[in-house]
């Protein structure tokens, strides 16, 4: 029997994946002896080569299959007046509120979203109980559209959603406030609802760069890489001598003064992006808008973790710099999230960095015969959420028989193959007869091309699973056949099927299932 995350309660799921991830060498908080820093993490020894791969995949996704997409690694301290330019120092802020009893500080839209989903789970949970009193015949958009109860909270959450986007277009933090107490919002510490005004906070940290305090220049750490690619624009463009359509590329951390830290990796202080901006003529922005909203949800539903996980979140609220925007979220174990945003940004950044630098930052459209500043095309995704997806949507606990016919958990890291950090462990069925020996002899000659891992601990059973654990997708062992005909024992992860192959086949088998290739494949 098979049972995975659908039928675990939600959080229970979460909380088992927070420990798996510890346990397990992906991801510690950071200063854990001194009490740890709040959302601040450190990935470990599988956690990185997980992060590495997953940086691998969105890199040559775009710049190996896209000519006209180069990257760049700009630094993270940059000029201050540059985030003057971008509208960050004025405009990059979140709405905080804090309880006056617990001293507990929050977003106030988080808690108005939260309010927003209570009134959303209600609904999902008649039209849950329909369909188990229905079963067959039971039509969803129907009972939807006419059961009163639904009907009654949808209303509700209706007339909250339009007062809610309309008071974040118009920054009303008043009627942010009135919202809550009309809500009757509380506390989840304290349980009351003592609160204070909202106020704005300014996500970004700062620092002092200089050694001396006449000297000092305040310089802040950047909130997104973006703008080391806007203000490299015209290096780019005319040291690569690129013709417009193109893009340009970087991975890179960003930090944010976040006001609630929450949900493990989700929102972090110090995390990493993935940001492409795509510059085009102005006037084609929407149509290549739709073009890499296409392109960018077939490379997350390329690694097969179901299609209807997936779904676009239009924004009510555009950023200062937008035209249009969309999310993509994935149906995390705490509900659909946002992994990804792409935001048509129009000329907005390079026209006001040409503005306060004074520098001319435009492109001539020889097809055009005109100069223009480009119009941009943005796709940003957290490198730190997009492995949170991944361990979250790989994590599966099964019941398995063992060759005895006793039941056992195992489990098991479902992690697509070209982005699992150990792609085969060899190991000797036992620690003598040189069978030691000729499984490092598999490795030297493997080591090349994957990473591999030896073991020889334990029992063979207990070694799956400790490979299974950290989602390692083929185990090689060795045994007393081995010196006599050259074959050993492949076993596959996820269907614990295992076949006898010559070890001259190892690598091209293996090659098959961890190239990119499969991948990408799937992106045209
Ligand atoms: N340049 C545009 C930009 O930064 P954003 O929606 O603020 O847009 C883009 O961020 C992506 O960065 C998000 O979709 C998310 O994956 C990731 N991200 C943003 N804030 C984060 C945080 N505090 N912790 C982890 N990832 C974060």
């Amino acid at each position: 029997m098979l049972f995975n995350l659908l039928f675990m309660a939600q959080e229970d799921l979460f909380k088992k994946l927070i420990a798996h991830c510890k346990e397990y060498g992906y991801v510690f908080p950071s200063s854990e002896i001194y009490d740890g820093l709040s959302a601040v993490y450190d990935y470990g020894q599988y956690g990185v080569e997980l992060k590495n791969n997953i940086k691998k995949y969105w890199w040559d996704s775009m710049v190996l299959l896209h000519e006209n997409i180069v990257g760049i690694d700009s630094a993270i301290f940059m000029h201050p007046t540059i985030w003057k330019a971008s509208g960050h120092v004025d405009a990059f802020n979140d709405p905080l509120i804090d309880n006056r009893d617990s001293k507990k500080r929050y977003r106030a839209d988080v808690l108005i979203e939260e309010q927003l989903a209570k009134i959303e789970g209600k609904i999902e949970k008649e039209v849950e109980k329909a369909k188990g009193r229905f079963g067959e015949s039971f039509d969803e958009a129907q009972f939807r559209a006419t059961n009163g109860r639904v009907l009654e909270s949808q209303g509700k959450w209706d007339a909250l959603h339009n007062r809610f986007a309309e008071a974040l277009n118009n920054a009303d933090l008043a009627e942010l406030k009135q919202i809550i107490e009309d809500q009757e919002i509380v506390c989840p510490i304290s349980g009351t609802r003592n609160w204070t005004e909202v106020r704005q906070f300014n996500l970004m940290f700062s620092t002092d760069m200089g050694s001396t305090a006449d000297g000092a220049m305040k310089i802040y750490l950047r909130p997104e890489t973006a703008q080391g690619i806007f203000v490299n624009y015209m290096n780019v463009q005319k040291s690569g001598r690129m013709k417009i359509p193109f893009g340009i590329a970087q991975i890179g951390k960003a930090f944010r003064n976040e006001i609630v830290a929450r949900q493990f990796i989700f929102r972090m202080r110090e995390f990493e992006q993935m940001e492409l901006q795509f510059f085009v003529r102005p006037g084609t922005e929407l149509e290549w808008f739709e073009k890499w909203k296409e392109l960018r949800i077939k490379w997350h539903q390329a690694l097969g973790f179901g299609t209807e996980n997936y779904r676009f979140h239009v924004h009510e609220k555009l950023a200062h710099y937008a035209n249009a925007a969309v999310d993509i979220e994935y149906r995390f174990p705490f509900g659909f999230k946002e992994v990804e945003g792409i935001h048509s940004r129009t000329d907005y950044d390079l026209s006001q960095h040409q503005k306060f630098s004074g520098k001319k930052i435009q492109y001539f459209d020889p097809e055009l015969n005109e100069s223009y500043v480009p119009f941009v095309v943005e796709t940003s995704i957290g490198v730190d959420r997009m492995f949170l997806q991944i361990i979250s949507a790989a994590y599966h606990e099964e019941v398995v028989e063992d060759s005895n016919g006793q039941k056992d958990t195992r489990v098991v890291l479902r992690l697509p193959a070209p982005i699992a950090p150990v792609k085969l462990a060899v190991m000797p069925l036992i620690k003598k007869d040189g069978l030691p020996e000729k499984a490092r002899e598999i490795i030297d000659e493997l080591k090349f091309d994957f990473n591999c891992q030896y073991d020889e601990k334990d029992s063979i059973g207990k070694r799956y699973r400790r490979q299974d654990a950290i989602g390692t997708p083929f185990c090689v062992t060795v045994d007393h056949d081995t010196a006599a005909d050259n074959t050993v024992t492949i076993r596959y992860r996820d269907t614990m099927l295992q076949e006898r192959v010559e070890i001259s086949k190892l690598r091209d088998i293996i090659l098959n299932e961890v190239s990119f290739r499969k991948l990408f494949s799937q992106l045209k």
